[in-house]
C-alpha cells in the first residue's frame, strides 16, 4: 500500500483527538484511552517511516490541557515519561530524531529530563523526525515569537522595518521545521484547537470519524493518499 502513494507530504501534523471517547464508550477510565492512544503513536511513527515522510508532529498536550482533573494530567505525564522510556530504544533502532515544541519547562521535572534525554540520545538520527507538541499552544507560541523578536529589536540585532513571514517564522518554536503540508484530525471534529496557528496557514486538511485509539497505519495511508488527489495553489490560480 504505502509504495503504491506517489505523493507524500514532507510533514504531517495530527490532532490526535477522541481519546476519552473511545474509553467511555467502552466504560473505562480516560487513561485507558490515552493508553491505547499511545499505541497508535507507535503505529503512525511506522507508517510514516515506510512512507519516508519526513517530519511528523503530534499535539500529544496543549496549553489548555494543564484544566483537565489533576488525576487525568498526572496519568497523561506519566504516560509520557513511561512511552519515551520504554520506545527511545526502538526510535533508536527505526532511526527517528525526536524533537519537541511547546513550554516544555511547564512539564514535571521527570518528564522534562526523559524528554531531554530522549531528544539526546536520538539527535544523531537521521530518518523521520517525530515532534511533540507539549504544553503547546499557538497562540503562546506567537506571544514568545513576539517577545524573541522584541528583544532582537531592542539589543539593536534587528531593525523593525525588516520584520518580514520569514524572519518572523524563524522566532517560532518550529524554526527548524518546514511547515505542515496535511494536517490529520482524528474524533470529526471541524477545529484547529489552538494547534501551529502560524504554520498551518496553507496546509491540506484531513479529518476523519475515527477515534485516535483506531486509528491504524492504513488510516495514514488513506490520509496519504486523499492528499496527492488535492491541488495546491497557495492563494495563486491554476496554470
Ligand atoms: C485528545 O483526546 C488527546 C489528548 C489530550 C492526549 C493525547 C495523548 C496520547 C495520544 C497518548 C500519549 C501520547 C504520546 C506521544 C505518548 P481527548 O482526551 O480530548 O478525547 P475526547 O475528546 O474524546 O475526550
Amino acid at each position: 500500500m504505502a509504495t503504491a502513494l506517489k505523493l507524500i507530504p514532507r510533514h504531517i501534523a495530527i490532532i490526535m483527538d477522541g481519546n476519552g471517547r473511545w474509553a467511555r464508550s467502552r466504560g473505562l477510565p480516560r487513561i485507558k484511552g490515552h493508553e491505547k492512544g499511545a499505541d497508535a503513536v507507535r503505529a503512525c511513527v511506522e507508517a510514516c517511516g515506510e512512507l519516508k515522510v519526513e517530519f511528523l508532529t503530534l499535539y500529544a498536550f496543549s496549553a489548555e490541557n494543564w484544566q483537565r482533573p489533576k488525576t487525568e494530567v498526572f496519568a497523561l505525564m506519566r504516560l509520557l515519561e513511561r512511552f519515551l522510556k520504554e520506545k527511545t530504544a526502538e526510535l533508536l533502532e527505526k532511526n527517528v530524531r525526536l524533537q519537541a515544541i511547546g513550554r516544555l519547562t511547564d512539564l514535571p521535572a521527570g518528564c522534562q529530563k526523559q524528554l531531554h534525554e530522549s531528544i539526546e540520545r536520538t539527535s544523531g538520527n537521521t530518518g523521520l523526525t517525530l515532534i511533540l507538541a507539549l504544553s503547546y499552544g499557538g497562540r503562546l507560541e506567537i506571544i514568545d515569537g513576539i517577545k524573541s523578536l522584541l528583544r532582537q529589536i531592542d539589543s539593536g540585532h534587528i531593525d523593525r522595518a525588516m520584520i518580514d513571514v520569514d524572519m518572523f517564522s524563524k522566532h517560532l518554536y518550529t524554526r527548524y521545521y518546514p511547515d505542515p503540508d496535511l494536517l490529520v484530525r482524528t474524533s470529526g471534529e471541524m477545529r484547529l484547537s489552538n494547534f501551529l496557528l502560524w504554520q498551518l496557514s496553507y496546509t491540506e486538511m484531513y479529518v476523519t470519524p475515527k477515534l485516535w485509539p483506531d486509528f491504524t497505519k492504513k488510516d495514514l495511508f488513506d490520509a496519504v493518499e486523499d492528499f496527492g488527489r488535492r491541488n495546491r495553489r497557495y492563494g495563486a490560480v491554476e496554470n
